[in-house]
């Protein structure tokens, strides 16, 4: 089976099945608005429950923290069958050196808990675009969950993953565009707009059901979707997993 590694994007087509992912879509719009869950991110996209890069923009991360424990209550709630297969994505990630061997996936939550062992960090979550908000974004890499251990942002041996599994969305945009190759953290200004003027993106388009990784130092836009009455939404779950070697091998995943 295709895995992904240091440096690749990749997508996985019927992930999981399309009227699953639909049928998830549909329980996030209605436990948000029954829990009151949606918030709403600086682009009038929403999440549901707390997103640490989207609170991070929003200037609310203390929010972040203080409700983790909560939206993590509500996807093992309501969205566990869900929860179990972005977790199953890390699967398909692998250690340059060790192509053939799967590595166990620990939430955050579990290594970076509070002095009482509070959940301060969300394991994964649900993003979603309406006809309302602006959706897109500029090319960028994800660097943002890093942030707990800052000097893995300029490390050429930092191996982290974005994934995104398609829930529900319409048949045109709203997929991504991937350019090659790793930028650090430092070195932004260094020849980016080179990267994106000479180099030609992949671009992954999106269906229900369909997972796509990539490594998160790969410059990436999120393609605008073209929502219409039959198709008003696009939305997306989200996990973010880094690979640390000790105690054990392993990828550490947040939302
Ligand atoms: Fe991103």
């Amino acid at each position: 089976m295709k895995t992904i590694t240091k440096g690749e994007a990749g997508i996985f087509y019927d992930f999981v099945q399309p009227e699953l992912a639909v049928e998830w879509s549909k329980i996030a719009d209605k436990v948000g608005k029954e829990e009151d869950a949606w918030w709403p991110d600086v682009d009038d996209t929403l999440s549901l429950g707390n997103s640490y890069y989207r609170d991070m923009k929003a200037e609310r991360i203390q929010l972040y923290h203080a409700g983790a424990q909560k939206t993590n209550e509500i996807y093992t709630k309501h969205l566990f069958d869900f929860k179990i297969a972005m977790v199953e994505g890390l699967s398909l990630l692998r250690h340059p050196d060790n192509p053939n061997t799967e590595l166990p996936g620990i939430p955050r939550r579990s290594k970076l808990p509070g002095p009482n062992g509070e959940a301060y960090w969300v394991d994964l979550g649900i993003h979603c675009v309406t006809r309302e908000s602006r959706g897109g974004d500029q090319p960028h890499g994800d660097y943002e969950g890093l942030e707990p251990y800052p000097h893995l942002m300029f490390s050429e041996d930092t191996i982290s993953f974005s994934m995104v599994l398609c829930l529900n969305c319409p048949p045109e945009g709203g997929g991504l565009k991937c350019w090659p190759g790793r930028k650090l953290g430092n070195i932004l200004d260094d020849g980016v707009e080179e990267l994106l003027l000479t180099t030609t993106p992949e671009h992954f388009h999106y269906k229900p059901g369909s997972l796509a990784i990539f490594d998160s130092f790969r410059f990436h836009q999120v393609q605008k979707a073209k929502l219409t009455e039959a198709y008003p939404v696009r939305m997306v779950g989200v996990m973010h997993a880094l690979y640390w070697e000790l105690p054990i091998p392993h990828f550490e995943y947040w939302f």
